[in-house]
This record gives structure tokens, sequence and C-alpha cells, in this order.
């Protein structure tokens, strides 16, 4: 089984696939994290956010998954992933894959700002430091329009949604075993 997940910058992809590794590490089951951001300094360094290098991206991030998935370890594709035909490609090209949404609310992504980058996108036109591509402000994020689960992390505390993961994985992993 391969998991990709979807969700804007802030919206707690890595946090939540970190919570559900730490689960796995005490278990048989491994959890590899595939994360945008770590990829983005090493083995995608030379993309940036166009429609098209986000697309190659996703692929690179889908290939490794794909060949982690053959040794019993469940990756997790933690990556915004905006477009819905760059994950619907993932699934019909992989084995077992399962999208996730990481869902939570603009007004709350731009409350807590992790990385100071909506603030940066919200800028007046103009500014020096203006981000003039960032999902979910000034670049498309389409919503998935068949997810096999929504995660609310504005809804939800991080124990309940990682606990909502944690059952999706076992429930899911046990049945393709
Ligand atoms: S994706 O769109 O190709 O799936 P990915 O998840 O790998 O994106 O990278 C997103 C990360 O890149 C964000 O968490 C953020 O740290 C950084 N980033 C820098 N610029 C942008 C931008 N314009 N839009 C989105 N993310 C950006």
């Amino acid at each position: 089984m391969i998991i990709q997940f979807c969700g804007l910058s802030g919206s707690g992809k890595t946090t939540l696939a970190k919570k559900v590794k730490e689960h796995f590490d005490a278990t048989p089951f491994n959890i590899e994290i595939i994360d945008g951001d770590e990829y983005r300094n090493n083995l995608c360094k030379d993309l940036g956010f166009s429609k098209e290098d986000r697309h190659t991206n996703i692929r690179r991030l889908a290939f490794v998954a794909g060949k982690l998935a053959k040794y019993k370890v469940v990756p997790i594709i933690c990556a915004i992933s905006p477009y819905e035909e760059i994950r619907k490609e993932v699934v019909a090209k992989y084995r077992d894959v399962k999208t996730i949404f990481i869902k939570c609310s603009l007004a709350e992504l731009i409350h807590r700002d992790t990385k100071g980058m909506y603030a940066k996108a919200l800028l007046p036109d103009g500014h020096a430091d203006k981000i003039k591509n960032l999902t979910g402000i000034n670049d498309p994020f389409e919503i998935p329009e068949n997810p096999d689960l929504i995660i609310e992390t504005d809804k939800e505390a991080v124990e309940e949604s990682a606990q909502k993961l944690v059952d999706f994985i076992e429930k899911n992993v046990k049945a393709n075993l």
C-alpha cells in the first residue's frame, strides 16, 4: 500500500506522518515518510513550483514510493500535491494507493503560518518579499474528488487525527496482506 497525502502547506501533513511513523516503529510494520520539503532539498532540488514542476515532483516521489512498497514498507508521500490529475495518475500507476486529504481552513493556516509563507503571499502586489505562487493563496489547490480519508486538522487534536490515520492504515494493510 502507498499513501499519498494532499493538503496545503502547514495543514499538518509532516507532523501527522511523523506521529504515525512513531506508532508503527513499535510494530512489525514499517512506515517511510517521503516528504516534499526533504526531497526538494535533494532529489528534487532542480524543481520549482510551476504546475509542470509540481507534476514532476509528485512523479518522482511516487516512483520512490513504488520501489519501497514492494518490500512491505508503507510509504507516505507527504506533499501538497495540489492537482487532481497527478493524484489520479499515481492511483492508476501504482498498486493500492490511498489518497488522504489533510484538510485545514485557510483562516487557520494563515493564523498558524508556521513558515511565515502566508504572510508573504498576502503582501501587496509589487512588494519585494511577496511570494507569488503559494498554494491556496495565489496558486491552485484542487480539492480531491474521492479521497479515501479526510483528516480535519483544524477541528481535531493532533492525537485524534494521528489515531484516525493509524486505524486507517491498520485496517487497510491487514486487508491486503
Ligand atoms: S508540491 O506542490 O510539489 O506537492 P511540496 O509538498 O513538494 O509541493 O513542497 C511544498 C513545500 O515547499 C512547502 O511546505 C513550503 O515549505 C515550500 N514552498 C516554497 N514555495 C512554495 C510555493 N510557492 N507553494 C507551495 N509551497 C512552497
